[in-house]
């Protein structure tokens, strides 16, 4: 057994008593859920509890390239709890602003740590070199700073930055710190789609609220299942409602959480059209009436409020779905949409987005495949781990070589495991090829450029990888934040 995964288990029994005591539902880990051999139980549902939907829904300011963002101790008014300590990027709350750059523009960021712990920042969906990617050892201790200083040259889209140092990552994250960068570009800009108050950001975090302060204390079977919480934010706020108009809104949406996963709907089911993912527009907007969307994934939406009725409410809503033992088994409401001003929309939707160029199989020199079942994972110890072809996370490990300019193809195998596993590359943008098992086939979500392929049990997915970004060692991993901190990440050197 590796030191850090005893370190982190050591300390479970008496945070698990405090969980069990304030959050009733949590209790019910017994030691069958344990046994990682022959049958297992991978985790129970941690269920939502609504709000009311009378709190404002509210955006994060935005700010330029050439800031400073400080991670600190907040309070945040949180409506229905009242104020709720956690992790911001600035004293205003939890999260951190939205950062806007044209794409060819330089970023220059000064990072303080405040906490009493180590941290940094990794800007998720960027290319930019090894040494500004916020690798898991490359951290700020207490009371340090860095300059996070590098040029965006990429496409338009919307990608995000948060903590992602070796063990305070899950943690820090589900505590508040967060942030979402918007990149644009000509291509998007010519297309006029909505923006100003027709342009909504929104970060959907599940978290756990305990005595005033959001609390992160994984039982062994949240670290088994991933972390999830009770109770729905929406841009570090429970259960917003926004006012709209009779018009089409572009709504960019980052599932921020740990762990769940949302099945996004309307709630008078009605279609919304997808134009856009982790890695910017897509070719053409696809049409859906639901659409899966992990951690850490990002979905750029088109929702049509233009034939609703004056006061008409709608809800952003999760169903159901089919995710392993701990994911999906439960609709919730999100946020709500009350049409209160009536307009005239002349915008519609255009039929072409973007050019994208589809890699085939054939471009690829290389395949490699990663089994993340994770079935013998912990069955000789009895510890929770999880792994990459059997392998834990080892910083003084690279696992693959790559030569600078491959294209490789990168197939991981969930044939045989029975949790979702968000799969994650640093320092790239990937396409999806295909998936096969589960779900058999590719969502709305899944064309054009991504840099997270989720796979749920059953599945395996097959993606293929320019590395055409910068040389260096960088981490990849599955963005279950519970699942890569108990070693479900490996390293890539590409020379
Ligand atoms: Cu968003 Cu390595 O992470
Ligand atoms: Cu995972």
């Amino acid at each position: 057994m590796k030191r850090r995964n005893f370190i982190k288990l050591s300390g479970l029994s008496t945070a698990g008593l405090f969980v069990s005591s304030s959050i009733p539902f949590l209790s019910s880990c017994s030691n069958k859920d344990m046994n990682m051999g022959g049958n297992m139980n991978m985790g129970q549902p941690v269920p939502v509890t609504e709000g009311n939907f009378s709190a404002l829904f509210a955006i994060p300011p935005i700010v330029g390239g050439t800031t400073t963002l400080t991670a600190q101790n907040v309070t945040a008014n949180s409506n229905e709890f009242g104020n709720v300590k956690g992790l911001g990027y600035s004293s205003g709350g939890l999260l951190g602003p939205t950062i806007k750059v044209n794409s060819g523009q330089s970023m220059n960021v000064n990072f303080v740590n405040q906490l009493n712990e180590k941290t940094n920042i990794h800007w998720h969906g960027l290319k930019i070199p090894a040494n500004m990617d916020g690798h898991p050892e490359n951290f700020i201790n207490a009371g340090g700073s860095f300059n996070y200083n590098f040029t965006v040259n990429q496409r338009a889209g919307l990608y995000w930055y948060h903590p992602h140092a070796d063990g305070t990552t899950g943690k820090q994250v589900f505590q508040g710190l967060a942030g979402l960068v918007i990149v644009n570009d000509s291509e998007e800009t010519a297309l006029n789609l909505p923006s100003g108050n027709r342009e909504l950001p929104l970060v959907i975090q599940d978290k756990r609220i305990s005595a005033g302060s959001i609390l992160y204390a994984p039982t062994m079977m949240d670290q088994m299942a991933g972390l999830m919480g009770q109770y729905i934010l929406v841009n570090g706020v429970y259960a917003p409602s926004h006012n709209v108009e009779t018009a089409k809104y572009r709504v960019r949406i980052l599932n921020g959480s740990n762990a769940r996963i949302y099945n996004l709907a309307l709630s008078n089911g009605a279609s919304f059209t997808v134009i856009g993912n982790d890695g910017g527009l897509l070719a053409t907007p696809q049409t859906v009436n639901s659409l899966t969307v992990a951690p850490g994934e990002r979905a750029d939406l088109i929702i049509d409020f233009s034939s609703m009725g004056l006061n008409s409410e709608l809800f952003l809503i999760s169903k159901t779905f089919i995710g392993g033992n701990a994911q999906g088994k439960q609709e919730f409401k999100i946020m709500k949409f009350k049409v209160t001003t009536q307009v005239v929309d002349n915008f519609s939707i255009p039929t072409t987005l973007s050019s994208i160029a589809p890699l085939t199989e054939s471009m690829a020199t290389k395949t490699r495949n990663f089994e993340i079942s994770n079935v013998d994972s912990g069955s000789m110890s009895g510890m929770m781990m999880h792994t990459i072809n059997n392998k834990s996370y080892d910083a003084n490990r690279i696992d693959e070589l790559v030569p600078n300019g491959a294209v490789e193809i990168w197939t991981f195998d969930n044939t045989n495991g029975q949790e979702p596993h968000p799969m994650h590359l640093h320092g790239v943008q990937f396409q999806i090829l295909n998936r096969t098992g589960g779900r058999g086939t590719l969502t709305a979500l899944e064309k054009g450029w991504k840099d997270m392929a989720l796979c749920m049990p059953g599945e395996k997915v097959k993606i293929i990888v320019p590395f055409n970004g910068y040389t260096g060692k960088f981490v990849f991993h599955c963005h279950n934040l519970e699942h890569e901190e108990t070693g479900m990440m490996g390293q890539f050197q590409v020379s």
